[in-house]
């Protein structure tokens, strides 16, 4: 049976002849569809230019340049046509996923408009639990749990990236992620695999709570505190880029391969809140960002501000990870992405777009504070008092090189 008399024997909604609605894929799945389905879409949603030949009146819209269809989706590729700017299309963008049956991101670069349906839809919530992560971190050596892609349940390795930014608004779900980050490395890696340097310029009101695992060997919740940190995060890596030279390697892995030395462990950098730095602090982060990934020094930064004063392009351009949690607007988004599609995400707490390998959404894993607490709090750092009861130690000053 022809597709047209079969939809139309099934008595489906015909519009100027073609199939619409977000069973035409289930139907006759065939690429030819798809677009068909996207322009249509964009004539429905008024995304088109008319234009007049002759005696003939009709609808412009953007020309197709690439189509591909993915595991999770479709991916299609427009050159941009005068009288249609890239924001009339992102103002569209939920008519746009919900005639996929689906989720859509959309962006422009240059005279190009990118439109990414993700049609099998994330929830909405997942809980983070240390049993869905710890078969996929397996062989990681700093694991980051994203949460649900459209890749499945995915974590990834900070050490591979070297560096990552975590953005967006004020409660879009940034402090969320970190503390399911550090409670993840905290459970699965020993003070010997990993150590930490925590800087929490928010008064050390999420990051407080892990200054006292064995791990964390800097914390600053004072801007006169962070040099001190940060300046021995930097001494660190002048001191193994030395191990490094007289041993003959040049990075970590190697090195941590001869049978006669003692190992070094991997070293996390967090920052909550990088716009609370003072231009000073900047410069040793941007070093780190430069040099460290050798030394198996990693950040993972986080700010609720990414513009160009807190991230001047040398650290950006040396932090490929980006994870976009829903930005203010598009300035904020194009620093992290290199457009504006974190600003139209739809309003769901946790929700990002994770850049690293490709770009996708992922809705990110909750940990609420109380259940964080109870797994970290075994794991602190003990110590002996001479009256033989025991109190939480400090962060050491001892730093490991
Ligand atoms: N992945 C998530 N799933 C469900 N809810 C979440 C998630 N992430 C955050 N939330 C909810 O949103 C609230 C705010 O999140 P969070 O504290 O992480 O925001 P933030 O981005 O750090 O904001 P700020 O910049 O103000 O510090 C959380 O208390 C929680 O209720
Ligand atoms: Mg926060």
């Amino acid at each position: 049976m022809e597709p047209l008399s079969f939809v139309a024997a099934h008595g489906l909604k015909m519009i100027g002849g073609y199939v619409v609605g977000h069973l035409a894929w289930k139907l006759y799945p065939r690429k030819e569809n798809f677009k068909e389905l996207m322009r249509i879409t964009f004539i429905r949603s008024g995304l088109f230019v008319r234009v007049t030949k002759g005696k003939y009146v009709y609808e412009q819209t953007p020309k197709l340049i690439s189509f591909r269809q993915e595991s999770w989706g479709f991916t299609f590729k427009y050159r941009l046509i005068p009288g249609l700017s890239p924001s009339q299309f992102i103002s569209k963008s939920e008519e746009i996923g919900t005639a996929f049956n689906g989720e859509s991101i959309i962006y422009g670069i240059g005279n190009e408009l990118v439109v990414e349906i993700l049609r099998l839809s994330l929830p909405d919530l997942e809980y983070w639990s240390i049993e869905k992560i710890k078969d996929k971190a397996d062989g990681m050596s700093i694991p980051i749990p994203l949460g649900i892609t459209r890749k499945g349940f995915e974590v990834i390795d900070l050490v591979k990236a070297p560096h990552g930014m975590v953005g967006g608004q004020s409660g879009s779900g940034k402090s969320v992620f970190v503390r399911g980050v550090l409670t993840t490395l905290a459970v699965l890696k020993t003070p010997q695999q990993l150590t930490m340097t925590l800087i929490d310029l928010k008064h050390g009101v999420e990051l407080g709570m892990f200054k006292h695992l064995p791990h964390v060997i800097g914390f600053a919740r004072k801007p006169s505190e962070v040099m001190e940190v940060l300046g021995k995060v930097n001494a660190m890596m002048d001191e193994r880029g030395e191990l490094f030279e007289k041993a003959g390697v040049n990075e970590i892995a190697l090195y941590n391969k001869f049978p006669d030395v003692e190992k070094l462990p991997y070293h996390l950098v967090l920052v909550d809140e990088l716009a609370e730095l003072d231009n000073k602090a900047l410069d040793i982060i941007d070093r780190i960002a430069r040099l460290a990934r050798f030394t198996g020094i990693h950040m993972l930064l986080a700010t609720q501000r990414p513009d160009k004063d807190v991230m001047p392009g040398g650290i950006k351009a040396n932090i490929p990870l980006a994870i976009a949690f829903k930005c203010k607007n598009d300035v904020n988004s194009k620093i992290l992405l290199d457009h504006g599609g974190a600003a139209h995400l739809p309003p769901i707490k946790g929700r990002a777009i994770v850049q690293y390998n490709g770009e996708r959404q992922a809705q990110s894993l909750l940990l609420e504070e109380h259940i964080a607490k109870a797994i970290i709090q075994p794991l602190e750092r003990k110590e002996e008092t001479s009256d033989g009861t025991k109190r939480k130690g400090n962060p050491s000053t001892h730093y490991y090189i």
